[in-house]
């Protein structure tokens, strides 16, 4: 049964392990940390982990550069604390799916090791070498400022090698077929240790062809159908969710034209246009994202996600576009990074309003994908600028009000924790939040309870219902026979709407009624069939399409 698609309607809560809670008390977060914290997780209602890297790694990009696929970093515990987390993540329904890091190893990582010493090495075709400096080394740099080339020249294989990322992180050379299959390896090792799937880094680059002689690098998306239907023979669940900030015109190939490649990809395009309208109150240009990522097979899914661990890639808006989402957001230099982004945490962006940060998670769960919220996210958690890069939205969990947010009981934890200011635990913490049925807590798991009774969202067929007013942006949902309706005022003024359900008026469901699924407040269509209403400053509303028997359709829904 297609229902059966459990990413097409989920809610994803990204967390390391490092970051999240110390339970052994030596200052780094560990797996048995946070399987005390599962309870919270499934109190407030996610029904997927996504866990980045936890795997053997000199840590010198945040895990991003491993030594061992097969192995869990001692620093969180022990293979056998993994498969406990597991155990006890499916016990209380929940999914678990984690980074897939192959596009390269760390240059710690004995295949490395081997293929740099030995040119014999059954080990030196799973890299990219040249004998000379390549004339496009310079180029294609991912972290401008901070990483000088795409080549480094190795003494010891007195040969170049190519690094998409930072010269500790030697590419794989993924077209090498023995390389692929060492790829389905180690997808099979972990989908055997109870895992549902992936976040697949950097899939552009993993299936680019790479080399010296390459000028203008090739996409094999092919290799993401043999990914695909390895998974699928193994575990018929297990969904691979892709970092991939690509064109929209490119998506279908990624996605497969018949949905025979990625299940999921994370939406870039909606996302950086998303804060575009935050910036400016300008819904438009988010309209168009969402229109030109809309075609993609019925089993596809877009992840819709507001900030992750990585700088707040704007790279893919104009250079006007982008200075108008610094200027609002990142208006002094130290706050953006890789001459395209912003290394902040959404609540210090928005200024710490409220109002405006519920406005834009219920922006988050009500566009068309499935929501991927960061840890943290859910108490308002801010940054903390004087970490270097993207550590300053990476800092420890708040957990409570105790030394060190309770996030460890050592006195040196490896990450501070935010302490002082608005942000500090001291104010913003989750045992705090838990007391107060106003919180931003309790309203994140408000609002992902409501979430999950609006399927139409995750399944459903959208279009974005125009009225005159740009800083206002009313999207419809249909999904067997049943509509919903929400309205996002991105605009910190008030502004009055008049709009048109759109549907058939002689039918049952005429849209004459919006029923407000988180108020009393509904509304009534006039003569004409238009709805008028007057939405404050970044306000929301979510409204059910049609009588008050809707509760009844929805019964429907369940038993087709
Ligand atoms: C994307 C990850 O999100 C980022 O954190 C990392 O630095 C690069 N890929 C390299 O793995």
């Amino acid at each position: 049964m297609i229902n059966d698609l459990w990413y097409k309607n989920a809610i994803i809560y990204c967390l390391a392990v490092g970051t999240y809670m110390d339970a052994d008390g030596d200052g780094v977060g560990d797996f048995k940390g946070l399987l005390r914290r599962l309870d919270y997780l499934q109190g407030l209602g996610i029904s997927a982990i996504w866990l980045m890297p936890f795997q053997v790694s000199p840590h010198r990009d945040d895990g991003y550069d491993i030594a061992d696929y097969y192995s869990v970093d001692p620093r969180y515990g022990t293979l056998g604390d993994f498969v406990e987390f597991a155990h006890g993540a499916k016990q209380r329904g929940i999914r678990v799916i984690i980074d897939l890091v192959v596009n390269h190893t760390s240059d710690a990582h004995p295949w490395f090791k081997q293929a740099r010493r030995d040119p014999k090495s059954k080990y030196r075709d799973w890299y990219v070498w040249s004998k000379s400096k390549p004339r496009g080394a310079n180029r294609g740099v991912v972290f401008p400022g901070v990483q000088k080339s795409t080549w480094s020249y190795d003494r010891e294989a007195k040969a170049w090698y190519f690094h998409r990322f930072y010269d500790f992180q030697p590419d794989l050379n993924t077209s090498n077929p023995v390389v692929q299959a060492e790829i389905l390896k180690i997808m099979g090792f972990w989908i055997q240790q109870g895992v549902s799937g992936f976040r697949m880094d950097a899939v552009p680059f993993v299936i680019a062809t790479k080399g010296a002689n390459v000028a203008k690098p090739r996409e094999q998306y092919d290799m993401l159908r043999r990914f695909r239907e390895f998974l699928q023979w193994r575990e018929g669940e297990a969904i691979v969710l892709a970092e991939a900030n690509v064109l929209p015109q490119t998506d279908l190939e990624y996605f497969g034209d018949d949905g025979e490649r990625l299940h999921m990809m994370f939406n870039f395009q909606v996302n950086q246009h998303l804060f575009y309208a935050l910036a400016t109150a300008d819904t438009r240009p988010l309209a168009k994202a969402m229109a030109k990522t809309k075609p993609r097979p019925a089993t596809a899914q877009w992840g819709i996600f507001l900030r992750n661990h990585d700088e707040l890639d704007l790279g893919r808006l104009t250079p006007a576009q982008r200075q108008k989402v610094f200027a609002a957001f990142a208006p002094d230099p130290g706050m953006q990074l890789y001459d395209r982004g912003i290394r902040r945490r959404l609540a210090p962006m928005l200024a710490g309003d409220r109002r405006r940060i519920e406005m834009a998670y219920s922006l988050m769960f009500t566009l068309p994908g499935t929501p991927v919220l960061r840890y943290g996210d859910e108490i308002g958690m801010g940054d903390d600028l004087e970490l270097p890069e993207r550590n300053a939205a990476r800092t420890p969990m708040q957990w409570s009000a105790e030394p060190h947010g309770g996030f460890t009981k050592s006195a040196r934890p490896h990450l501070p924790v935010i302490s002082g200011g608005p942000y500090g635990f001291e104010h913003v913490n989750a045992a705090t939040q838990r007391r107060f049925a106003d919180s931003l807590l309790n309203w994140t798991e408000r609002i992902i309870r409501m979430r999950k009774e609006v399927p139409e969202v995750g399944w459903g067929d959208f279009a974005v219902i125009p009225t005159r007013e740009p800083a206002v942006l009313v999207m419809r949902y249909a999904w067997r026979n049943n509509w919903v309706l929400f309205v996002h005022n991105l605009d910190a003024e008030p502004h009055e709407i008049t709009f048109s359900v759109g549907l058939d008026r002689e039918s049952a469901k005429s849209g004459d009624e919006l029923i407000n699924l988180l108020s009393e407040d509904h509304s009534r269509a006039g003569k004409d069939g238009k709805h008028s209403l007057v939405i404050e400053g970044y306000g929301y509303r979510w409204y059910r399409v049609g009588g008050l028997d809707y509760l009844l359709r929805r019964s429907d829904i369940d038993q087709e």
